[in-house]
């Protein structure tokens, strides 16, 4: 997959790529990272990118012309969309869809992403109608750049790419890829201060174990986040487990 990420702080990113999985699927070439500095594509002696807004108000709205030309200069270069044609160009910004594993998921199928990291107190509008084909957020706070929920972005979507993590079973079982949460973990030693592991899971039997830790995903996601079982895909007796819970 290949990442453009346009930005004014394209350092922000340096220490992100530089370690764990980032580094292995650049050298491993599963991912292409590109960061261009929206700032070297003015043209004044000042390289503005920011104005005042028209109709007045306070803070400065980034302007239209440098943001659309880095965008061009990355569409034009090479054969960059997908079989179907489609090329996403994503606007980071706290008024976008609500990001999500099913959006990660969504993106991993992809073979190229632009990003957009807005700043300031806004963007020219005409870049979200004339450029943009998707708005992402992530999470009801503010953030003061788009950098930050980049890379939320870019690492979500990343470790979902075949080859990237170790095991392709790794992400199966992730909390909220299956709409539930993880079961908990246990490694060595097996008493630690005196806090064993359950017993069950030291029992070699298997189909007890998963029994287990099916029941763990049920009751860890009841107890902190219920309103995801709603949507969950339970069986009669997982529902039946629910409710003893719910009464208890
Ligand atoms: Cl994508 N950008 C900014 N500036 N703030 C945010 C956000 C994005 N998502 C949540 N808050």
């Amino acid at each position: 997959m290949r990442i453009d990420i346009l930005t004014l702080f394209p350092q922000a990113f340096q220490a992100l790529f530089s370690f764990g999985i980032f580094q292995r699927s650049i050298d491993c070439k599963l991912i292409s990272l590109n960061i261009h500095n929206i700032r070297d594509y003015t043209h004044d002696k000042h390289h503005t990118v920011d104005d005042y807004a028209y109709g007045g108000g306070a803070g400065m709205v980034l302007k239209p012309e440098p943001i659309f030309e880095v965008a061009e200069s990355i569409t034009s270069d090479t054969r960059l969309e997908d079989k179907a044609g489609r090329l996403p160009i994503i606007l980071l910004t706290p008024q976008g869809r609500l990001f999500s594993q099913q959006i990660a998921l969504e993106l991993s199928r992809y073979n190229h992403l632009i990003l957009i990291c807005g700043h300031y107190e806004g963007i020219d509008e005409r870049v979200r109608e004339h450029l943009v084909t998707d708005e992402i957020s992530i999470g009801d706070y503010v953030l003061s750049g788009g950098e930050l929920a980049a890379m939320v972005v870019v690492d979500a979507v990343v470790r979902l790419l075949p080859g990237v993590l170790g095991s392709e079973a790794s992400t199966l079982d992730d909390s909220h890829t299956t709409g539930l949460l993880e079961y908990p973990q246990y490694t060595r030693p097996e008493v630690y201060r005196g806090w064993t592991v359950p017993q069950i899971l030291l029992s070699g039997n298997h189909a007890q174990i998963a029994k287990w830790r099916r029941e763990q995903v049920i009751l860890r996601t009841l107890e902190r986040r219920p309103e995801l079982l709603d949507k969950a895909n339970l069986s009669v007796e997982e529902r039946r487990l629910v409710s003893r819970q719910k009464q208890s």
